[in-house]
Parts: structure tokens; C-alpha cells; sequence
């Protein structure tokens, strides 16, 4: 036996028993005549004291330990003298009278406390060590709460959790595929799921009318602290249900988990049409945590003389509550911030509305403080509050705008990490026009079906085809996407006719679902919830690297496994895959 107890167990109650603890050494403090361990695991850490009537052998041994040396020891359970609230070990310490070391450890790379001394690279070629600091700890532990809520959730409401392979064909979510060469089948290739799209809608015609699965999906995508190659998603689909039905469940699935997670009680999610997000936050991911929404005041700022205004396809505006008071340096910033490069701006106007009531701008040569107070009317603003205005080329400014609102947000506060607010985003275009390639692409995925009321646009004007579809949006973030899919062999084949597809191609990449349309498709839609972003926004968090054991870094390598690598010639043979690089 390693242990009759945790180290996070332990307290007044236990005083006077005989215990055998085991784990890592946390820290050693050598005080005169007494010896204090930090003997930590899983659970927590509880004080070992070795002091003057201690053993001389024991003490010697004591003494030898190093930072992390994984030990075993029999004692007795001791009132502390320095009781430390703080911990739940902290009324008690252990006077050791037996202690085995089971594995010596090299110094470690870096501090593993709280505040680790490590830089990220270094964390990451030693994940197993950073994997032992409590705030990692804490994360993986938050990931395996909401694993289980989402699971009793779902289990709850009949959903059956079902597995689908890994090793595919390529399923069409707009990123580069991850591929896998298949070598009894020379030259040919499996890819791995981007998601399991195909899969959860067979499993609809097969008749399992509520489906789950908590699985990795691989996406061959630029990175960012939000995205992962591989990610985990909570993928649902139901059979017999319209979009309020997916609506209204997956609804209560988020408010369980906030409520079960975070102890928070939210009302019901705002609905959002994808246009009214756009037009209100320059954005299909809006944070609502704050107000400061978009107003377009083309109409009250052109043809003014200021050629700014006046040759500006859009002129946005938001009113930034209480900042009137702002200094020239504040603006000055602001301004600066707006004209780099990823925002690309050419300038920035503000107009103040004093407390006095009187206005003051940086267009003041233009605009009287009669038409100032118009803007400011526009935009909602009461004395104290501070408009910034952009103005150019509508998409690049909305997107602009929307950027310089989160910026002011977070200069401002408002972006608090322990507040929830959901909503729902829906309706969004069926198809986006891509320039590069010069022809539509869906949007969300080709299966997802167009709103019946916007069908005939599809041949006239399809650009404004709006979808069944939806994301599941928190605090700025989408945690979720999902749509109502096409169920009808016809539908499917037009679908793909949009898309550019031939009849062979169609026929040849997906001819599988179409055929299985004609054998008793149900109507069916689903979500699938991004797991890591989820976890995350819960671990208050927008950064799901350290929600996830194993991560991989910006440039998708493992540092700790070194991977990707190169494989051997010998396994590229078996493979049927002659590297030409490798011949050069
Ligand atoms: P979608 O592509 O919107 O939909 O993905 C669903 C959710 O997965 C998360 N996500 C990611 N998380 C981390 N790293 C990534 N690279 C990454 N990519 C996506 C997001 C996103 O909202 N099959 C459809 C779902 C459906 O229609 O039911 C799908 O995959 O949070």
C-alpha cells in the first residue's frame, strides 16, 4: 500500500492517526533543527515536519531530497503550530517516522508553482512537468467536469453517444484535410475528419434520432490561441426537428452546463438575424457583455465639405460611455491603434459631448456643435460620453469598428471573464463568394439547407440565400455552429450544382449520402459545439491551449514529441510514397 490518504485529505479531524502518504516533493525548507517537505499530488499538498527528536537516519535522508522526488512516508498526524487557512491541509502537519524515496528526480527545467519561472517553449518540450502546476491542473480538471455535465446532459435527454471512424474521406468544411496514406491500398489516401458531418446524418437515416459524441476533429488551418489542428467538438444531430426544437435544446444544454459549472443563471439567449449582428456589432460573433453598438451616420456627416466623410462608402460610429473626458494622448492612441496594420485604418474622428453639454471635436472646422449633438443623439449618447467615427470602404470599416469596440472594451473593463452572456446568431447566408476561385462556397457546409421562402433565389441571385443555420455565440466567441440539412436527393444534387460541382464529381465524393436519401432520410439538424473553446470560456479563458494535456504549438508542432517528423525512407516505400525532396 502507496497511501492511506490523499495530500489534499488531511485535516484537524485526523489528528493523533497513523497515515502513509505518497507523491511529489513540492519544497524543502532546512529551518535550524526543523525540516519542512511540501509533499504534493493530485489532490493537494500537506506539510511533513521531521524535527529535532527525529531520527538521525531519517533526518540524513530527509535532508537528500530534491525538488520533485516522488516519495512514500508513514507518520503521525500533528497539530500545526502556524496554522495557513488558506490551505485545507493547514491546521495539521505530518510527523514522519518512516520515509521511502521511489524515484529521484533531475532539477527541473522550471519553477512548478503557481507562477511558473518557464517560458511557454520550454513548457511546452515539458508538458508533463507543467501538467503538475495547479493552474494547468485546474484547467484539466474543469475539462473533465464539463465532459461529464455535457454527457449527463445528453444521456438525460436520450441521446446516445456513438462512435464514428477516424480514418475517412474528406468532408467538405472549407479547411485543408489532414491525410493518412493507406498502405494496402498504394497511392491512396484516407483523410481524417474535419467532423463527422456524413457520419451523424447516416446514423439519422439509420433511424437513432438523437446522436453524440465528444471526438476529435483535425482541421489543416492557420492557428491561433482559439484553434487547434486536432480540437475536440460535442457533436449532436437530431431527426424529426426544425430549428426552434434545436433552438430550445441546445439552449438548455448551455444553461445547464453554466449553471452546473459556474453556479451563473442566464435568461433566455438573445436571437440574432446574422444581418441585424453585422449591421448592429460589425460582427457574426458579437460580445454583448457590453452595449457600444455600430451606428452608420452617413446621413448626417456627408456632403458637408469634409472630404473624409464625404468619399466614405460607410461612416460608422459608437459611443463609448463616460470618456468624454479622454486627453489627446488618450485619443492620440486610440488613433495610432486604429492605423496599424491589422486594422488598417487611415484615422480616427472623435467628438466629445462634455458634461457641461456643450461638444468638441476633431472635426470642429466642419461641423457645428448643433450637428455634433445630432451624432451623438444618433448613437444614444448622454453628456460625458465620447463618439469615435470611422470612415471607408463598408466591409473593411464595419470589420474595423467592430475591432476598435472590443479594444475600447477591454481598455474600459467590460470584457469581464466571469460574466456569461449567450446568443444566438442565425440565418446566415447559405453561400459566401470566394474570390480566388471565382465561385460560391458554402458558408457552413454543403448540406446545410437554404430557407425554403429563399429557394427560387438560388437561380436568380444566390449570394442571398439565406440558411438554416446557426452559431451558438459567448462572449465573443463561437462556441457552436449547426443548421437544419438538406434531406432530399434533389436539394442535395442542386446544392452541389451551385457549388460548382459536376454531376460525377458530386457523385463520386458524396454519392454515398445522396444514395441514402433515397432509402428514408428523416428531417434532420445538428450542432456541434467547439469543446476546447467551451472549456475555456469557462475556465474564464479565451486561449484553449491550456485547457487541452497535449497541445500543439502555433506552427502545429508538439515540442514535446518532436512532431511532425520526417519517417524513414523504408516506410515511405510500404507506403507507395516516393518523396521527390527526398531524391533532390
Ligand atoms: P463548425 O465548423 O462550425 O461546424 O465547427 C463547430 C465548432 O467547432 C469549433 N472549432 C474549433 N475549435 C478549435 N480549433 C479549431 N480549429 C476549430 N474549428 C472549429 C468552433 C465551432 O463553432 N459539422 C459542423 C457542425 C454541424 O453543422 O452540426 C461543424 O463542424 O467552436
Amino acid at each position: 500500500m502507496y497511501r492511506s490518504h490523499t495530500c489534499g485529505q488531511l485535516n484537524a479531524s485526523f489528528i493523533g492517526q497513523e497515515v502513509r502518504l505518497s507523491g511529489w516533493v513540492q519544497k524543502i525548507r532546512n529551518l535550524g533543527g526543523m525540516t519542512f517537505i511540501d509533499l504534493r499530488d493530485r489532490y493537494g499538498i500537506t506539510q511533513l515536519a521531521f524535527n529535532d527528536g527525529t531520527d538521525e537516519a531519517l533526518l540524513l535522508k530527509a535532508r537528500k531530497l530534491g525538488r520533485e522526488y516522488v516519495i512514500s512516508i508513514i507518520g503521525e498526524v500533528l497539530e500545526r503550530e502556524n496554522k495557513n487557512p488558506k490551505m485545507s491541509t493547514g491546521e495539521i502537519e505530518i510527523k514522519v517516522t518512516k520515509l521511502d524515496i521511489l524515484n529521484a528526480s533531475l532539477t527541473p527545467p522550471f519553477t512548478i508553482e503557481e507562477e511558473s519561472d518557464g517560458g511557454e517553449e520550454l513548457r511546452m518540450k515539458y508538458r508533463y512537468l507543467d501538467l503538475r502546476r495547479e493552474p494547468v491542473k485546474k484547467n484539466i480538471m474543469l475539462r473533465h467536469k464539463v465532459a461529464q455535465a455535457a454527457r449527463a446532459f445528453l444521456n438525460s435527454a436520450d441521446f446516445l453517444e456513438i462512435e464514428t471512424p477516424y480514418l475517412i474521406k474528406s468532408t467538405p468544411e472549407g479547411a485543408r484535410d489532414f491525410v493518412v496514406p493507406s498502405r494496402m491500398n498504394e497511392g491512396q489516401f484516407y483523410a481524417l475528419p474535419q467532423s463527422p458531418q456524413t457520419f451523424k446524418q447516416l446514423l439519422m437515416v439509420s433511424g437513432y434520432d438523437r446522436y453524440y459524441q465528444i471526438v476529435r476533429c483535425f482541421r489543416d488551418e492557420d492557428l491561433r490561441a482559439d484553434r487547434q489542428p486536432e480540437f475536440t467538438q460535442i457533436d449532436c444531430e437530431m431527426a424529426f426537428v426544425e430549428q426552434a426544437d434545436i433552438l430550445s435544446t441546445f439552449e438548455k444544454f448551455v444553461k445547464s452546463l453554466l449553471k452546473e459549472i459556474k453556479g451563473v443563471e442566464v435568461e433566455n439567449f438573445p436571437v440574432l438575424t446574422y444581418a441585424e449582428a453585422m449591421e448592429q456589432y460589425g460582427n457574426d460573433k458579437p460580445d454583448i457583455r457590453f452595449e457600444m453598438k455600430l451606428n452608420q451616420i452617413n446621413n448626417l456627416v456627408q456632403n458637408n465639405g469634409f472630404q473624409v466623410f464625404d468619399d466614405a462608402e460607410t461612416v460608422l460610429a459608437i459611443s463609448v460611455e463616460n470618456c468624454a473626458s479622454y486627453t489627446r494622448k488618450q485619443l492620440d492612441a486610440i488613433t495610432n491603434w486604429v492605423k496599424r496594420p491589422q486594422i488598417g485604418m487611415n484615422g480616427l474622428i472623435w467628438s466629445k459631448y462634455n458634461e457641461d453639454g456643450s461638444f468638441k471635436s476633431s472635426v470642429d472646422k466642419f461641423y457645428t456643435e448643433e450637428e455634433q449633438a445630432l451624432w451623438h443623439q444618433q448613437c444614444g449618447s448622454k453628456p460625458g460620453d465620447l463618439i469615435l467615427v470611422l470612415a471607408g470602404a463598408e466591409t473593411k470599416t464595419r470589420k474595423a469598428m467592430s475591432e476598435l469596440r472590443l479594444y475600447m472594451a477591454e481598455e474600459l473593463g467590460l470584457r469581464k471573464a466571469d460574466e456569461y452572456a449567450p446568443l444566438w446568431v442565425v440565418d446566415f447566408p447559405l453561400l459566401e463568394w470566394d474570390e480566388e476561385s471565382g465561385r460560391f462556397h458554402a458558408m457552413h457546409h454543403p448540406f446545410t439547407s437554404p430557407k425554403l421562402e429563399d429557394f427560387a433565389l438560388l437561380d436568380t441571385d444566390p449570394g442571398k440565400v439565406r440558411a438554416n443555420a446557426y452559431d451558438i455565440v459567448l462572449n465573443g466567441n463561437e462556441i457552436g455552429g449547426g443548421s437544419i440539412r438538406i434531406h432530399d436527393r434533389a436539394v442535395q444534387s442542386r446544392m452541389f450544382e451551385v457549388l460548382g460541382f459536376s454531376p460525377e464529381e458530386a457523385k463520386a465524393q458524396f454519392g454515398f449520402l445522396m444514395d441514402a436519401f433515397e432509402y428514408g432520410a428523416p428531417p434532420h439538424g445538428g450542432i456541434a459545439f467547439g469543446f476546447d473553446r467551451l472549456v475555456a470560456l469557462l475556465g474564464g479563458s479565451e486561449t484553449i491551449r491550456d485547457f487541452i494535456a497535449f497541445p500543439k504549438n502555433n506552427s502545429g508542432r508538439d515540442l514535446m514529441i518532436n512532431s511532425p517528423s520526417p519517417i524513414d525512407s523504408e516506410q515511405l516505400k510500404e507506403l507507395g510514397i516516393a518523396l521527390e525532396q527526398k531524391v533532390k
